[in-house]
């Protein structure tokens, strides 16, 4: 086990890639502290964890909240007294031209996306650096390398999310705390899909895929779980500031 009783915290636990990032840092021994606004998918993610012989406490929390990260970081210390781990995977996508997103939906896609992964990391990196040792692992997009229609601000966070992975990094570094992130392409998850049913319209998205992504396929939740692993492991001591694009292929076009 490659996480044997290390704490971590994961945000958007309840669903996706947060969720199955948890269930998996578990599978390594890790111990967790799930945090997301979907109390139902939270607790279904503990249930998972606890099926399979680990430890999970869940905090239904808004990531963009200063007070309510406050608050669930000091319960994630009396639980378990130390952070070893954090994986900031908490993120909306409103679709839309830039000329139809209105500023409360830049400010929304802003505050969680790109805030709530700066308000922890703030609240997180200092214990980090007294204990002198953690990994930190953000999920950003490989759309924080190349544009894309309709997703102005949602890229925006993301490429903003690799620039304060990278920052962080060089100040976390020295005190022997490391910060990465995962840059996923289009991955099977809610996010992914934006609410559709119809079963053509879903047969029209993957066909999509199929010519945009040179894998020719969606990602799983399962292949970018690997990649948070692999950060917030030891297997990755010499991980500084990078960023880890698993895409199929797309940004290498
Ligand atoms: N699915 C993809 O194609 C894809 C591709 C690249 C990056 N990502 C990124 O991966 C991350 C996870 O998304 P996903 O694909 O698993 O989708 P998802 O919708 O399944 O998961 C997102 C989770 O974030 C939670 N969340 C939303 N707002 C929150 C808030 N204010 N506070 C706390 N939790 C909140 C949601 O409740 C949900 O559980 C996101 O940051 C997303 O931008 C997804």
């Amino acid at each position: 086990m490659r996480l044997e009783n290390r704490i971590a915290v994961v945000t958007g636990a309840a669903s996706g890639i947060g969720a199955q990032a948890a269930v998996r840092l578990a599978g390594e021994g890790a111990k967790l502290f799930l945090m997301d606004v979907n109390r139902a998918g939270l607790e279904e993610t503990r249930a998972r964890i606890a099926a399979a012989g680990g430890e999970a406490e869940s905090c239904a929390c808004d990531v963009s909240d200063e007070s309510a990260v406050d608050a669930a970081v000091q319960r994630a210390l009396a639980r378990f007294g130390r952070i070893d781990v954090l994986v900031n995977v908490a993120g909306v996508q409103v679709t839309k031209l830039l000329v139809d997103t209105t500023k409360a939906e830049y400010d929304k896609m802003m505050d969680i996306n790109l805030g709530g992964t700066f308000l922890l990391m703030r609240k997180i990196l200092p214990l980090m650096k007294a204990q002198g040792s953690g990994a930190i692992v953000n999920c950003a997009s490989e759309l924080a390398f190349v544009g894309y229609h309709e997703l102005a601000v949602y890229t925006a966070t993301k490429g903003a999310m690799v620039s304060l992975t990278r920052s962080a990094a060089l100040e976390a570094i020295p005190y022997g705390v490391r910060v990465n992130c995962v840059c996923p392409g289009a991955t099977d998850t809610p996010i992914f899909w934006e609410g559709e049913t119809d079963p053509e319209k879903k047969r029209a998205m993957l066909a999509q895929v199929k010519v945009e992504k040179p894998i020719g396929r969606l990602i799983t939740t399962d292949e970018v779980a690997n990649g948070i692993i692999f950060l917030a492991s030891d297997e990755a001591s010499g991980v500084v500031g990078t960023c880890l694009v698993i895409d199929g292929g797309f940004t290498a076009q």
